[in-house]
């Protein structure tokens, strides 16, 4: 006799027992029946289905089918994965991978994917359909109608084929990245303090604008005087103390899995290798003469190839006096040029100036193609900023087509400009990038919310106290709350001019990295918990066979005190669970915990346990094979 039917045969005889009448009473009794003795679950549901432009990483373009499973089942309620497999049929693809699902308590909703594979006689990018099916055993318990587009075509350039590209999974599994602004912005250092504080890559439009709260205008007339220009500062962009293999290092100490340095700012200084034709305002025809960008590329490959490597590239510059004819206002002024001394209103050279026919087709595009195809550089993430003027649908859907031609998924920003630009507008990219703020709510839509380590700044500003600087704590608790609503974390640093990293900005990715890595099964490559918007100081991360409840704020235990930490949300935590401790000096601690009736779960804790971890305290829940 198997284990369940001996189950089922003491549950029957109790019930016999007590009541003489043999029907199940499972809720008025608390028990919560096991997938054995349960009937197929009458609430699941199969969502959004969508034949994906994602292929799983490593396969031979395995196509993914990605949808949203819900449980509408009564609470307490749960499925578990023996006898369910969500697949598909059609006459264009066939399954290679059924879904992997584990656990969907009621009231749960979790991400699925079918890997499927058009048959031969199906061309790449052409229209298919089919129908995806869940069946528990033998039984069909919910189906879909879906169509899509089967295999890997041609993008085109339009911003209806781009839009039928996703970001890649490897993108959602990295979560925590680095940004990195240096330019020539890092050597006068400045954006002011407190409320007049701005962001220090700012610093030569600023200067421009005598009203400006942060009063770079006047700063610059009274620290350089009126007839230092802005270029001037190029000699002193050194980077003689810049070493790149002790910034990827420092980066992959903070637990980073991607990093994405800025390769021209708006002041359209390069410091990557620009094509001569384009321009030679760069650090490789000027200032240091050194390819910084291939320098930091080539060690992130050499000494952490598990880091992705991305680029920032601002689509228009300031005072490009090719870039006068698409002036904008956009975004706080992008004027073109030539620059003007601000004093006086004298034109001023726009140092390495190269004059082309047309901004957008003789230097933007040829410079992302640079970064896209030359071999120092091939980067993974192309980070857009401001839009504008641009040729994004040619440069991104040729670039994608070869991407795909090797067998490398890439991604890029909203900020391209063939969509909306608005942070939080879908409509033109891969991902939004909200800047300075997170997103409240979980979003089904991939973000990436980015920041500074400073108060408000990317460029290093030497004005900013340590104290003002993120700390590891900070980083750890707003990586979490991100992650937990399907967000990735951009985290920026501002080197100095010299290339040195200041100090207190090592010292908060050290420590972060330090937790976030020994906690990294609860952050890399877990997908969000739709459930709850993550509210109050609980968050939730899954992973395919566990559930992460993390706590952002210690409860007050009376030192040697214990208390019940209420989890207030129906987490999937079923009586024979594991909890455990994961991380700090208590790690793999199991806890004692029990399930109420309306699906949330009391811990008990005590404050030895509080005590033996920092930032945030994660709990795993191990599901009962
Ligand atoms: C799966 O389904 C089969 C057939 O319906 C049943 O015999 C078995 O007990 C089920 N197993 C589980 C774990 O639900
Ligand atoms: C880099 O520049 C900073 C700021 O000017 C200075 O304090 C530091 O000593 C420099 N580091 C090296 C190695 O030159
Ligand atoms: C490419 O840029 C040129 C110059 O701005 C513009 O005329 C053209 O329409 C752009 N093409 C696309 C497809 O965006
Ligand atoms: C669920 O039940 C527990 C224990 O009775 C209670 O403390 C908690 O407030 C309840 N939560 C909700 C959302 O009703």
């Amino acid at each position: 006799m198997s284990k369940s039917t001996l189950a089922k045969c003491l549950r029957l005889a109790i019930i016999l027992f007590n009541t003489g009448i043999a029907y199940p009473t499972p809720l008025e009794n608390h028990i919560v029946r096991t997938p054995a003795e349960r009937d197929a679950p009458a609430g699941l549901s199969i969502n959004g289905a969508t034949l994906t432009s994602k292929w799983f990483e490593g396969s031979d373009y395995v196509q993914i089918i990605e949808m949203v499973l819900s449980n509408s089942d009564p609470v307490n309620s749960f499925i578990k994965a023996d006898n369910l497999t969500i697949s598909a049929s059609s006459t264009s693809f066939n399954v290679i991978r059924p879904a992997k699902i584990t656990r969907l308590m009621a009231g749960q909703k979790i991400v699925a994917q079918i890997g499927v594979k058009k048959n031969t006689e199906v061309a790449d990018g052409s229209s298919c359909s089919g129908t995806v099916t869940a069946t528990w055993g033998d039984a069909q318990i919910a189906t879909t109608d879906i169509s899509g587009i089967c295999g890997f075509g041609d993008y085109e350039a339009s911003k209806t084929s781009l839009n039928h590209h996703w970001n890649p999974d490897w993108y959602n599994d990295a979560k925590f990245g680095i940004f990195i602004h240096w330019g020539i912005y890092s050597v006068p250092a400045f954006g002011n303090v407190g409320d007049k504080q701005d962001y220090a890559e700012w610093y030569w439009l600023r200067m421009t604008q005598p009203e400006y709260k942060s009063q770079t205008y006047q700063h610059h007339r009274d620290t350089y005087g009126e007839d230092f220009e802005y270029d001037s500062f190029i000699p002193s962009f050194t980077g003689n103390a810049f070493d790149a293999k002790e910034w990827v290092d420092l980066m992959a100490a903070a637990g980073a899995k991607y990093i994405v340095p800025v390769t021209k700012h708006h002041e359209g200084f390069a410091i990557f290798d620009v094509p001569e034709s384009t321009s030679l305002r760069s650090s490789i025809h000027l200032g240091p003469k050194r390819d910084f960008l291939a320098e930091i590329m080539t060690a992130a490959k050499t000494y952490h190839p598990d880091i992705r490597r991305g680029t920032y590239f601002s689509m228009p510059e300031w005072f490009n006096p090719d870039y006068a004819q698409y002036a904008t206002d956009c975004c706080g002024g992008f004027p073109g040029g030539p620059p003007k001394n601000p004093y006086t209103g004298e034109e001023v050279p726009y140092t390495g100036h190269v004059p082309v026919d047309d901004y957008v087709t003789g230097l933007q595009l040829p410079q992302m193609e640079t970064l896209a195809y030359d071999e120092r550089y091939e980067t993974e993430i192309m980070w857009c900023d401001i839009g504008g003027a641009n040729n994004a649908t040619i440069m991104l859907s040729k670039w994608l087509n070869w991407a795909r031609d090797q067998g490398r998924q890439v991604t890029y920003n909203n900020r391209c400009g063939y969509g909306s630009t608005d942070h939080t507008d879908t409509s033109g990219g891969d991902f939004i990038t909200p800047e300075y703020y997170s997103i409240d709510e979980t979003l089904a839509n991939k973000w990436e919310s980015n920041r500074g380590m400073d108060p408000f700044s990317y460029g290093y500003n030497a004005g900013t106290p340590d104290s003002g600087y993120l700390t590891a704590q900070d980083i750890v608790t707003t990586l979490i709350d991100i992650v937990s609503k399907n967000g990735n974390f951009l985290l920026d640093v501002g080197p100095m001019a010299n290339g040195t990293i200041p100090e207190i900005m090592q010292k908060g990715l050290r420590e972060a990295g330090s937790w976030i890595k020994e906690r990294g099964e609860s952050i890399y490559g877990t997908r969000y918990w739709q459930t709850t918007s993550g509210v109050g100081d609980f968050r939730y991360t899954i992973s395919d066979d566990a559930f992460y409840i993390h706590v952002l704020n210690a409860p007050n235990i009376p030192s040697k005190g214990t208390t019940t930490l209420l989890v207030p949300d129906a987490v999937p935590f079923l009586p024979n669970d594991k909890i455990e401790v994961l991380g700090g000096s208590l790690s793999g601690t199991t806890v004692t915990a029990t399930k109420n009736e309306n699906g949330t779960v009391e811990i008990s804790v005590d404050s030895s346990l509080f005590a033996a971890d920092r930032y945030a305290w994660t709990f795993k829940i191990i599901y009962e094979s």
